[in-house]
């Protein structure tokens, strides 16, 4: 059959030009028909039920059904029981009507799998417009439908993921307008997603953060980047910025240009209110921990203060001591002022933490001045006895303004006071000082705890200030009353070299216990005497004193030696309580009496013999012993008289020099003596009785325990005549 023969036979009259003729027309279009992908159909509705009169080989193909099968057919074999499809309708209308018709039909092959049939429908008209066939056009469009449906599908995944995510999500417009968002998106920046629409990212972006979202997003746009995440702030509707980690992506059209970006948008806020309440916990952990540090440093200075303070009795040394106890623990510079007797104060010691400055320092006290009138803290401090905290120090334009251009305001310059702290120093009830403590680090500010700290170091130092301002007063008292118990100076004796040392122990504010005098008599001789009294310090003092002055007194009417013991005995048993009691050795020296040699009259109550050393000779005891002084009505006292040739020496000592020890425990001993002696002959009276301190001080490795006195009396070679010595 030939199917457009109907139309052919139907032609224009003639052939317009370039046009084939009919026939050949007829050939082209059968072969287009029959060559064509779509199925085509031609009924004839003039014959009943509008059977197919022609169907091409796609047809065939579509249907799976042979040309032989349905010829004579209508259609509608092709729904086989999918009749009630809606779009039968619309073709039925238009077939009634004899109008073209566009449907998509779901048909069935020949073996029963369905396919989507896009069916077009013409009406074909007689020149007089009577209808004579219909021709359907088929298209299978069951891939294209399968492939919208996977589209849609996937749309429809999307939008359903898109709206109803846990996270915020919107298509960005390259200008940041909001194109979509979803619901979690609105919620998060309190916005409804219609009214997003109209604004742009920028518009709800926290400006300290819109910046470096722009420029990320720039590097999108330039291919830099494929995608970016930050954390960033947006601004609610409602007022409170919102904290979200958003990651963006741009998507490209199919030419590659830019389309728009995809946003996601995370609500952190949570997150980030724990890592604040972590960083706050953080901090406050950090504080409380520098607290504790600042704490325990305070303990540490509070400890240290005590055995730095107590480390010497030196008033200097004490003054020292406390400001390096607060610099630098305390402050970079430290001042300490001292009330003197007269009521002045004065700078007495300072410290700087860099001991380059500490000139500085020195060079500030000529400009320092604590009048009545004058300003300043520690002049305020002085005056009102109160501490004072300066958190704070003016800058350097007061100093100029106040100060002017000049040596002072250099100081201060180089100094650089920021904070300041002055406290008195309390004692006896009133204020003996202050302390300055300033910081020039603009990190250490002084505040309160630091002001109650420096009060407590403050106390602690005014006591030790304080004793080793007693101890100094004491030691020398000590110094002049001891000094008052010993001849000033050795005098000079007739024909006789006289050689001393004296070593009191212990602290230098107790008064030794040995003794020693050389008295110039009224008959013009000598009377020396040495003595231990029992025990040291202000008792022994009284002891001594009463000694010296006694044996003084009584060699004035009597100067012999067993005479002047016994009355030294004597007025010990009246004016001393019961447990005083001494020591001692006498000596009466005739210088002068014209015999070759000095004449000696020896006793000695209780006390070591002085021993005599001859030139090569041995080293002899001399004097027979008495008894201890202060116990004993009788004290058994006897002269013993001896001549002490030229070039022999006395050796008068108490048992400070034998009962001397070694660390071991060793005593010296008479018998180290007497050797020590015995390699000495030819010393002169000085240089011995130096030598023999020496060796006793270094037996004892600088460690002595007793007060120790040696008096030397050595016969000079030539007796010279008789001269008046020196009255002591
Ligand atoms: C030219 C032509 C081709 C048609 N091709 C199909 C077809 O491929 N598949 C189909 O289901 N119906 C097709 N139909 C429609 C049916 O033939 C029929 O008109 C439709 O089922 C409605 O009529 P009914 O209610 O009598 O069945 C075609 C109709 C015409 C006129």
């Amino acid at each position: 059959m030939r199917v457009l023969e109907t139309h052919s036979s139907r032609a224009p009259h003639g052939r317009e030009p370039g046009r084939p003729a009919s026939g050949e027309m007829r050939r082209l279009l059968d072969r287009a028909v029959a060559a064509s992908s779509n199925g085509i159909v031609i009924t004839d509705p003039k014959l009943p039920d509008n059977p197919i009169i022609y169907v091409n080989p796609a047809f065939e193909r579509i249907s799976g059904y042979a040309v032989k099968e349905v010829m004579g057919l209508n259609c509608r074999f092709l729904q086989g029981d999918d009749r009630d499809q809606s779009a039968l309708e619309e073709l039925r209308v238009a077939l009634g009507e004899e109008q073209e018709s566009r449907v998509i039909l779901k048909n069935y092959r020949k073996d029963g799998t369905p396919f989507w049939n896009e069916l077009y429908v013409s009406p074909i008209h007689d020149e007089e417009g009577t209808l004579t066939n219909f021709v359907g056009v088929q298209n299978d469009i069951t891939e294209r439908r399968k492939i919208e449906e996977v589209l849609r599908e996937s749309e429809e995944r999307f939008r359903a993921t898109f709206e109803h995510a846990a996270i915020g999500a919107a298509q960005v417009g390259i200008d940041g307008r909001w194109l979509r968002v979803n619901r979690r998106l609105g919620e998060i920046v309190g916005y409804e997603p219609e009214e997003l629409l109209n604004t742009t990212f920028q518009d709800i972006t926290h400006p300290d953060d819109l910046e470096g979202d722009i420029e990320q997003m720039r590097r999108l746009l330039t291919g830099e980047l494929q995608t970016y995440t930050l954390e960033k702030r947006y601004l609610r509707r409602d007022g409170p910025v919102v904290w979200v980690n958003l990651t963006v992506s741009l998507v490209s059209d199919s030419a590659g240009e830019p389309a728009y970006f995809i946003a996601v948008v995370e609500d952190i806020s949570e997150r980030k209110k724990t890592e604040e309440e972590r960083d706050l916990l953080l901090v406050r952990e950090q504080l409380a921990r520098a607290e504790a540090v600042d704490a325990r440093r305070r303990l540490a200075l509070l400890a240290a203060a005590g055995p730095t303070l107590s480390a010497s009795l030196d008033y200097g040394e004490t003054l020292e001591s406390i400001t390096r106890l607060l610099v630098p623990e305390m402050a970079d510079w430290c001042l300490l002022d001292i009330v003197e007797d007269d009521g002045s104060l004065n700078q007495l010691a300072a410290a700087h933490a860099d001991p380059e400055k500490e000139y500085l320092l020195m060079r500030l006290k000529e400009h320092r001045h604590f009048g009545e009138r004058d300003p300043g803290s520690t002049a305020e401090v002085f005056r009102t006895g109160r501490p004072v905290l300066l958190p704070d120090l003016p800058d350097a334009t007061f100093y100029e303004r106040e100060l002017g251009v000049g040596e002072h305001l250099d100081i201060l310059l180089r100094l650089q006071p920021r904070s300041l702290i002055c406290v008195p120093l309390l004692a006896r009830g009133k204020t003996i000082g202050a302390v300055t403590l300033v910081s020039s680090k603009p990190d250490r500010r002084y505040g309160e705890e630091d002001l109650m700290l420096a009060e407590d170091l403050a106390y602690r130092c005014a006591q030790a200030a304080e004793n080793s301002r007693l101890y100094r007063d004491h030691s020398e008292i000590a110094r002049v009353l001891q000094t008052s118990l010993l001849p000033p100076h050795l005098p000079e004796i007739p024909g006789v070299e006289v050689g001393a040392e004296y070593l009191p122990v212990g602290e230098a504010n107790v008064v030794g216990g040995d003794f020693y005098d050389l008295i110039n008599t009224v008959e013009d001789g000598w009377v020396c005497a040495i003595g231990d009294v029992r025990g040291k310090g202000v008792e022994a003092a009284a002891v001594t004193a009463l000694a010296r002055y006694t044996i003084r007194a009584v060699t004035m009417k009597d100067d012999r030696p067993s005479e002047v013991l016994a009355a030294l005995n004597e007025a010990m048993l009246r004016q001393l309580p019961e447990d005083r009691f001494c020591t001692a050795a006498c000596i009466r020296l005739e210088p002068h009496d014209g015999s070759v040699g000095v004449g000696l009259d020896v006793a000695r109550a209780g006390h070591p013999a002085p021993l005599l050393l001859r030139p090569g000779g041995p080293v002899e005891e001399v004097g027979c012993s008495g008894r201890v002084l202060g116990v004993f009505d009788n004290a058994e006292l006897r002269d013993t008289s001896l001549r002490l040739m030229p070039g022999e020496t006395l050796v008068l000592y108490t048992d400070g020099v034998t009962e001397a020890r070694s660390p071991d425990g060793d005593f010296f001993g008479e018998d180290r003596l007497r050797r020590l002696l015995g390699s000495c002959s030819g010393y002169d009276a000085a240089t011995l009785a130096a030598r023999i301190k020496d060796v006793i001080l270094d037996f004892q490795e600088g460690s002595p325990r007793d007060d120790l006195a040696v008096l030397v009396l050595r016969a000079r070679d030539q007796v010279t005549p008789a001269v008046n010595g020196q009255r002591t």
